[in-house]
């Protein structure tokens, strides 16, 4: 990556570089930022990238791994992520470069106004803040960390003198990234645009604050400006007066709570929903207290009409316990795979070696080993029966696919039945993949939500060591 950051980095001091340089310093970027964020600029060659690196010995392999390269989706050919845009580098503390964000600067471009890094063995979305490296000791020394969005936000509001600016870039502020200002910073300001639904974003901030024992304060720019626009049009000094003024996060909260919701009965009901779930994410009783004293006193009420029932905290939403889930589109793909199974025993082996030698063992894996088993101890008249598979007992949904690929005939013509085969490994394998990433990210995102840091750890640990069933090991 420091490679890659160098290459970069010299490109835009080149002739091929001056028209980025321009429109740089034209978006009020000074020389002082380009350097100290160390903007940079990718070539327009589909390569220009990948040979420079090939020739500094690092192999295709690990470009692919650090998401510098990308595979064609058709044939062997290999093309560089970012392209004609002006690089900006995402560091860790340390800094060391993890990974990229490209913006267009050609007029009239297509496609996504910025291309990020994928995920990748050192580089997560949502768990480094933009600018930190920089921003550290801004943040120690005034006890504050300014929040924006946008990667440009940042780098204009440290140009424009706002030192202790850091950018969520783009996706809603996380647990980590908040937990990673707690030791530097006492209080956050989020900034945010005048257009923002306020409303969502607070109350998704507030449990992340509180939990990391930060203060919150809210920055409402004029309409029709960003910290960018802002800061340039008015100057450092305005953005600092905005902030000496800046509303309490959980004051702003409750006042935007006020504001779509009329003190009507209704209106009331509505507001205490909200703050409740915004409690049920902060275990801590102290801070909860403090939050529903607050919103007590603005409605008028009792805080103890605000309080949990022990039970409701961290209980899911009860519809889902009672009701049988219905098929999802993993177990609609193993029961169409299991249905070809019982028709055409000719890609039984293809199922041992392209599934079920490489799959984790879940539901699914019990059920296809058993089947397939069931077929080769006897073919003609083989036993398949849930009640066999070591299914859970309550797994009707399974139970209920395996039955009716018991009594199925469906038929294919005998030359498509490989193809058919391939394609329903694969596809039952993407649907496995997927539904296992959405469980992990939900996970996530709770062990998040809480602020339980190991948990997260672990997760995502597990979630980059399972095998990715996506890719065809092949038949032996
Ligand atoms: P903005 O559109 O506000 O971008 O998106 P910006 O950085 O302020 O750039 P300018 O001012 O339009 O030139 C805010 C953030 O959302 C993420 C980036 O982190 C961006 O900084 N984003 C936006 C993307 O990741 N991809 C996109 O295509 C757009
Ligand atoms: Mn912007």
């Amino acid at each position: 990556m420091k490679t890659a950051q160098e290459f970069y980095v010299a490109n835009l001091r080149t002739k091929e570089g001056q028209a980025a340089y321009a429109y740089l310093l034209d978006r009020g970027v000074s020389k002082d930022s380009i350097n100290s964020f160390g903007l940079g600029l990718a070539l327009p060659e589909w390569d220009r990238l990948a040979r420079y690196m090939e020739a500094k010995r690092f192999g295709k392999p690990l470009l692919l791994e650090a998401g510098l390269i990308r595979r064609a989706k058709t044939g062997d050919k290999y093309y560089d992520n970012f392209r004609n845009r002006i690089t900006f580098p995402i560091h860790d503390s340390f800094p060391r470069v993890l990974g990229f964000a490209a913006r267009t600067y050609v007029p009239g471009d297509e496609g996504a106004k910025y291309v990020n890094s994928p995920t990748t063995p050192i580089y997560e979305k949502g768990r480094q803040l933009y600018g930190f490296h920089l921003a550290r000791p801004h943040i120690k020394s005034g006890g504050v960390a300014f929040v924006v969005e946008g990667y440009l936000d940042a780098i204009t509001l440290h140009a424009g003198g706002v030192k202790a600016a850091v950018a969520a870039m783009g996706t809603a502020l996380t647990q980590t990234q908040v937990n990673s200002l707690k030791g530097t910073a006492k209080e956050v300001q989020l900034v945010f645009d005048a257009d923002q639904a306020g409303i969502e974003a607070s109350k998704r901030a507030l449990p992340l604050l509180y939990n990391a024992d930060l203060d919150g304060r809210v920055i409402s720019l004029p309409a029709g400006h960003d910290p960018d626009s802002f800061v340039r049009e008015y100057g450092s000094q305005a953005f600092y007066d905005l902030a000496d003024k800046a509303p309490d996060l959980a004051d702003y909260f409750i006042a935007r709570l006020l504001d779509t919701n009329a003190k009507t009965m209704t209106g009331q009901g509505r507001i205490v929903s909200e703050m409740k779930e915004v409690l049920r994410q902060v275990p801590d009783a102290v801070k909860g207290q403090f939050l529903r004293n607050k919103l007590a006193d603005r409605l008028g009420l009792s805080p103890e009409l605000l309080t949990l029932r022990e039970a409701e905290k961290f209980k899911r939403p009860p519809a889902a316990a009672n009701k049988p889930k219905p098929a999802d589109d993993y177990d609609r793909a193993a029961g169409e795979l299991l249905v070809f199974m019982m028709v055409h025993r000719e890609c039984l082996s293809l199922v041992d070696d392209w599934l079920i030698s490489v799959w984790p063992e879940d539901r699914t894996k019990i059920v296809l080993k058993g089947v397939a088993k069931a077929l080769k101890d006897n073919p003609d008249n083989p036993d398949v029966r849930p009640q066999g598979l070591g299914l859970d007992g309550d797994d009707h949904q399974m139970s209920a696919l395996v039955s009716r690929a018991a009594l199925s005939n469906r038929t294919y013509p005998a030359d498509q039945t490989m193809a058919k085969a391939k394609a329903m490994i694969v596809k039952l394998r993407d649907r496995g993949k997927k539904k296992k990433d959405e469980e992990f990210t939900k996970a996530i995102k709770l062990a998040e939500a809480m602020g339980d840091e190991e948990t997260v750890e672990k997760l995502l640990a597990a979630k980059r060591g399972q095998i990715d069933p996506a890719i065809p090991v092949g038949p032996r």
